[in-house]
């Protein structure tokens, strides 16, 4: 179909449909760098590129959907959290985020430390290299396989998460003639503004151990008696995707006063202090996510002064930061596939992928922008809802976008931001293929997770 065989489709001027969008942007061939990755930009023809790289060289060599990883945005900003923490504190990676061995390498090479939540995470951070001892086990309901695999590697911490796992992990330990270094996770009853399915720290939810009512403490009596366990300190997690510093200062105060109820109970000073991840960034550019620096400025000085104020010793201080790190690093680079318009609505662009390469719009209502990347276009703006090719209507990728009236199919359009959860979220639905994963640097791109073929699916499938 050429460029003018479709109908227009509805002009902005038109447009009834309730959204999430306003006006549309006055160049829809800009780049906001807050949604981009680092590396990322139009070369004079108008073409995106990456690391260097055309993104039509990059549809050509590796195929569309695929995930494009920008490895010097992703190694800068892991140093920037790394270097704005320093030496007095650590930087955990959370792998659920996206995870791959190239991921654990560049990981380990710039100093951060690794939260897994799986042993298949788990495995694959021990498989790249890192060293067991710089790896932080999560979960709420670990397997005793997990749990054994775990202290058997020598892990630097397990976060436990329930009475039964603090017996489970003493006694596999105890088994196997060590002693676990952990911590316990409780949950501060903060109710950090985000999506309610990713916010953990309030006490109906399944995290945790809550503060409230004395469990916490008790918790930490059965963890102090038990010979299989070093208890070194309390973790919390309030949520994800937070921009708003005041839920991690109810949640520092009352961490801090957990330490000095165990300091008077025990006369013990837990040496560490975990402040989990969580951290927002931009998907769109309505989001002003703070910088590692301000952020660890921020962490430090509540820990620090709720410290002083009850008299302990300022614990060493950790987070977990997942989306924050990777999830600006890559777009999704897709292939515009049918496209229709409807009268005094919007118009739907189909695209080659779709909710089993990315869930969170589905899940989360979650907002991500678009842009057409393979040239630009001085085409007017048009309403569009980018949607996938799954069986079902809630296949949306993008809700509200506004693209050029000219896009065709055949065209490449990219959405940006989609790092974290994306990949590790994908799914096979529809027997749909996962698509790679490409990370590209100073010039040369390489998969680095692969494109998922038929014959994955047929080897699960034993018939
Ligand atoms: N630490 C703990 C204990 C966590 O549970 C999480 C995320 C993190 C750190 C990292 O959080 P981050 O910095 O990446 O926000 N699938 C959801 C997010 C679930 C987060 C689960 N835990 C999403 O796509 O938004």
């Amino acid at each position: 179909m050429s460029r003018s065989a479709h109908p227009a489709g509805p002009r902005h001027a038109d447009v009834l449909p309730e959204g999430h969008y306003t006006a549309p942007p006055a160049d829809l061939n800009a780049l906001d760098p807050k949604v981009w990755a680092e590396t990322v930009t139009r070369d004079d023809q108008g073409v995106l590129t990456v690391g260097g790289i055309d993104v039509r060289r990059l549809a050509e060599e590796f195929g569309t959907p695929a995930y494009v990883l920008d490895e010097t945005d992703f190694r800068s900003r892991a140093r920037a959290w790394r270097t704005a923490f320093g030496q007095d504190a650590d930087v955990f990676y959370a792998g659920k985020a996206f995870l791959s061995r190239a991921v654990v390498r560049w990981l380990h090479e710039e100093g951060l430390n690794l939260d897994v939540c799986s042993g298949g995470e788990l495995a694959t951070a021990l498989s790249a290299g890192m060293p067991a001892d710089r790896i932080a086990f999560h979960g709420n309901n670990k397997s005793v396989a997990e749990i054994r695999r775990a202290v058997e590697a020598g892990v630097g911490r397990i976060v436990l998460d329930s009475f039964q796992e603090i017996v489970r992990v003493a006694h596999i330990a105890q088994e196997l003639g060590k002693r676990q270094r952990v911590q316990i996770r409780v949950t501060v009853g903060v109710e950090a503004h985000t999506h309610e399915f990713i916010a953990t720290a309030h006490e109906d939810q399944k995290f945790g151990i809550p503060l409230a009512g004395g469990q916490a403490a008790e918790a930490v009596r059965w963890a102090l008696r038990l010979d299989g366990i070093e208890l070194i300190g309390i973790h919390s997690h309030i949520g994800s995707q937070i921009f708003d510093m005041s839920g991690f200062e109810v949640a520092a105060h009352r961490v801090v006063g957990l330490l000095k109820e165990i300091r008077d109970e025990h006369g013990v000073e837990l040496p560490e202090i975990d402040l989990g991840g969580g951290l927002g960034i931009a998907y769109t550019s309505d989001d002003d996510p703070r910088e590692p620096h301000e952020i660890a400025k921020a962490l430090t000085e509540i820990v620090t002064r709720e410290c002083e104020s009850a008299r302990l010793r300022t614990p060493r201080i950790s987070v977990e930061p997942g989306r924050a790190v990777v999830g600006p690093t890559a777009f999704t680079l897709y292939e515009v596939g049918t496209i229709k318009p409807l009268d005094h609505l919007r118009t739907y662009v189909s695209v080659d992928g779709g909710m089993s390469d990315n869930i969170r719009t589905a899940l989360y209502d979650a907002e991500y922008s678009v842009a057409l990347v393979s040239r630009s276009s001085d085409a007017e703006p048009m309403l569009t809802r980018v949607v996938g090719k799954h069986c079902e209507s809630g296949d949306i990728v993008v809700r509200d976008a506004f693209l050029p009236a000219d896009l065709a199919p055949g065209d490449l359009v990219a959405v940006p931001a989609t790092g974290a959860y994306c990949r590790s979220m994908a799914s096979n639905y529809n027997h749909v293929l996962r698509p790679p994963v490409v990370a590209v640097r100073d010039g040369e791109a390489r998969v680095i997770v692969r494109r998922e073929t038929e014959e994955d699916l047929l080897r699960l499938d034993v018939g």
